[in-house]
């Protein structure tokens, strides 16, 4: 004789048989071709003597490409600037994503208090760890470049928490960085008890890792059309695994946040307020565009410092007037390269207001982005010269 429990019906996954069977396929997909193993080994073989004759992106991936100090470098200092463009992306990576395995994890706790979600936090586990195998390869090529460029850190930084401005080049000061690292830590003790706000942390993370696919799509070319690529120096080919699970991980976001958000209880009130201040979050955090780096939305007058580290190397070799001539020239005025960056950025909003059409509980501003939005060419201008003269 069988019998059952008899309990209240509550939403189960496994009753929504079309997102769980693609809840399954990505899982399956991405552990088949996970590429931890393949990003270890790479890291561990990375001898900066062995690349550091060439380039490792795409030309137009440089930083400060098309400034006016890109058009007066050599071909050796371009090279360089192809390289700490690498260096300086994946180091805002590395930031993100130590955030990712932290919210992987609270998030998974408040999904786990659902019946049959298991596969759903077997899926977080899994990119998690493969998050920690990105950190690992980021940060040794980032750590061992800067040590035979500058002999310190510029764009790198020694291992850090969650609750640390995710921008690491932001318009932050001490107020704004603890407030910031408050809501963080609310945010986590909420989504570990709540499963809406833990699966609409998927939002934020899908419309963040489509900005990052925006620029590492481009990246992973380099290696994928490389004439050689046996011999393609290593940091390409990081970018191409890299990008590789990132494909499945943004998938799992935009099933959670699409699909998995309709087998719940629509939201309160209040779940939906959270919510939507995660996105605003998130606009916020992009409404800067940098001339320096391409497809990062850094705060510059931030990243003045860096720069001026970069320009007072060996590599530039410039004086301490020349080198502020240089920023000021690179920052305040109109270039090629804050065009591409502008563009880009325009680009992420595009993207980011496709991914929230779906969702319903959006706020108007968020689902027109009209905070990101409102940034513009003069209003970059305008915010370097001021910052320029406070310097
Ligand atoms: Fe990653
Ligand atoms: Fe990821």
């Amino acid at each position: 004789m069988t019998s059952t429990i008899q309990e209240p019906k509550s939403n189960t996954l496994l009753e929504t048989e079309k997102v769980y069977r693609k809840l399954q396929i990505n899982y399956t997909r991405c552990k088949q071709q996970d590429h931890t193993q393949l990003l270890d080994e790479a890291a561990a073989s990375f001898r900066y003597e062995d690349c550091q004759d060439e380039y490792w992106n795409p030309e137009e991936f440089s930083l400060l490409y098309g400034t006016p100090l890109w058009e007066q470098s050599s071909a050796s200092q371009r090279i360089i600037l192809n390289q700490l463009y690498w260096v300086a992306y994946y180091s805002q990576i590395i930031s993100a994503e130590i955030a990712t395995i932290y919210f992987n994890q609270t998030s998974a706790a408040g999904l786990y208090a659902q019946e049959d979600f298991r596969l759903v936090c077997d899926i977080l586990d899994l990119e998690s760890g493969q998050e920690r195998a990105h950190i690992n390869a980021f940060k040794t090529i980032s750590t061992q470049v800067e040590a035979a460029l500058f002999g310190k850190r510029v764009f790198s930084y020694p291992m850090r928490g969650p609750f640390t401005e995710t921008m690491i080049f932001a318009d932050t000061n001490a107020l704004k960085a603890w407030w910031k690292k408050l809501q963080l830590q609310c945010f986590g003790l909420l989504s570990a008890g709540n499963t809406f706000l833990a699966c609409q942390y998927f939002t934020v993370r899908g419309v963040r890792t489509l900005n990052g696919k925006l620029v590492q799509h481009k990246l992973s070319n380099y290696y994928q059309k490389h004439p050689n690529q046996e011999k393609a120096p290593i940091p390409a080919k990081i970018s191409y695994y890299h990008f590789m699970d990132e494909s499945f991980h943004f998938n799992s976001s935009t099933i959670l946040s699409h699909d998995v958000i309709n087998c719940l209880k629509s939201p309160t009130a209040f779940e939906s307020f959270v919510a939507n201040l995660g996105i605003r979050g998130c606009q916020k955090d992009h409404y800067h565009f940098s001339a320096a780096i391409n497809g990062i939305f850094w705060y510059d007058p931030a990243l003045y410092p860096a720069i001026y580290e970069v320009m007072r190397s060996r590599v530039f070799g410039m004086s301490d007037r020349e080198a502020k001539e240089m920023i000021q020239k690179c920052f305040t005025q109109e270039s090629e390269g804050l065009n591409r960056s502008y563009e880009t950025h325009k680009e992420a909003i595009e993207s980011y207001k496709i991914y929230l059409e779906k969702i319903n509980y959006t706020w108007k501003t968020n689902k027109e982005m009209s905070i990101m939005s409102a940034n513009s060419i003069p209003k970059y201008l305008a915010t370097q010269k001021k910052a320029i003269g406070n310097w």
